[in-house]
C-alpha cells in the first residue's frame, strides 16, 4: 500500500509492533527440548494480547500461528508437536499478523544454545545484509539493484541466495504488489521503490541451495540442493531519506 495519511502510519506502526514484539518474545522463548507447536501456541497467545490475528492463518488457512523452520527449511515450516528444538538448531520464525485492517510482517533466525553445526557467520550474514539493504532503500531506487547487492554481499561470504522467494508490498494484505522484491539483480526488471509504499524486505541465504521447493504438506519449503537456510525479515515505509521501520522493536539486528 501506499500511506496517504498519518493514521494509515498509525496503524501500521501497531500493527508493526505487535509482530516485532511477539517475534522477539518468542525469539526468547525458543529453547532446546520444546516443541514447534509449544512455541507457537506462545505466539499465538501474544497476537491475541494484542488483539492481531495470524495472517497466513487467515490468508492461506496455514495451520499455525507463525511459520516456524528448522535447519534446511527455508520458510513456512508448520509448528508441530512432534518437532522437537535441539541444541544448535537453526531456527527461523515469521511472524506476520493483521492488526485493526493493517498487516505487517517480520521474521529472524537464531541458533538455539551451542553452534554445533558452525552457522553464526551465516546467521550474521544475512542480518547484516539485510540491515544495510534497509539502509540503501529511497524513493527512485531500483529494486533489482537491491537485488544485485545482497546476492554479491552473500558470494563474497561464500553463500548463495534463493531465487524463487522474496520480499513484498504489504499493509492492507499480506501480499500486495509490489511483489518479488528480489534477492539477485533480474536485469529486465524496471521497478523502482516509491515514496510512502510499504514494504516488506526479507533475505534468503542458504549454503548450498539457490531454488526454494515446496513438500507435499503444502506449506514447508526446503532447498533444491539442501544445505542450511536463514532469512531475516522487516516491514517498512519508504521515504525519500532513511526508510521507517515500522518492526523494528523486534530488536533482530541487537541479537547476537
Ligand atoms: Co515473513
Ligand atoms: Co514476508
Amino acid at each position: 500500500m501506499i500511506i496517504t495519511d498519518a493514521n494509515d502510519l498509525e496503524g501500521l506502526k501497531e500493527a508493526g509492533n505487535a509482530v516485532a514484539l511477539t517475534l522477539k518474545k518468542m525469539l526468547a522463548y525458543a529453547e532446546a527440548g520444546m516443541s514447534t507447536k509449544e512455541l507457537d501456541n506462545y505466539g499465538g497467545q501474544l497476537l491475541t494480547e494484542f488483539g492481531a490475528r495470524s495472517a497466513p492463518n487467515l490468508v492461506y488457512n496455514f495451520p499455525g500461528n507463525a511459520c516456524i523452520s528448522l535447519n534446511n527449511e527455508i520458510c513456512h515450516g508448520i509448528p508441530s508437536e512432534k518437532r522437537i528444538i535441539k541444541e544448535g538448531d537453526l531456527i527461523n520464525i515469521d511472524v506476520s499478523a493483521e492488526l485493526n485492517g493493517y498487516w505487517s510482517d517480520n521474521g529472524c533466525s537464531i541458533i538455539i544454545g551451542k553452534d554445533l553445526n558452525n552457522m553464526q557467520q551465516l546467521v550474521n550474514t544475512s542480518k547484516n545484509i539485510l540491515e544495510r539493504a534497509i539502509m540503501k532503500i529511497r524513493a527512485g531506487v531500483k529494486m533489482n539493484e537491491l537485488g544485485g547487492y545482497i546476492e554479491m554481499e552473500a558470494k563474497k561470504r561464500g553463500y548463495k541466495v534463493i531465487k524463487n522467494l522474496g520480499g513484498h508490498g504489504i499493509g492492507k494484505n499480506l501480499h500486495e504488489q509490489p511483489d518479488c522484491i528480489l534477492n539477485y539483480k533480474e536485469h529486465l526488471d524496471p521497478r523502482r521503490f516509491r515514496k510512502n509504499s510499504v514494504v516488506a524486505i526479507e533475505t534468503f541465504i542458504n549454503t548450498d541451495s539457490t531454488i526454494a521447493i515446496e513438500l507435499q504438506d503444502g506449506f514447508t519449503m526446503i532447498g533444491n540442493k539442501g544445505g542450511f537456510a536463514v532469512q531475516h525479515e522487516h516491514t517498512i515505509v519508504v521515504t525519500d531519506n532513511k526508510p521507517i521501520i515500522l518492526t523494528e522493536n523486534n530488536g533482530i539486528f541487537d541479537i547476537k
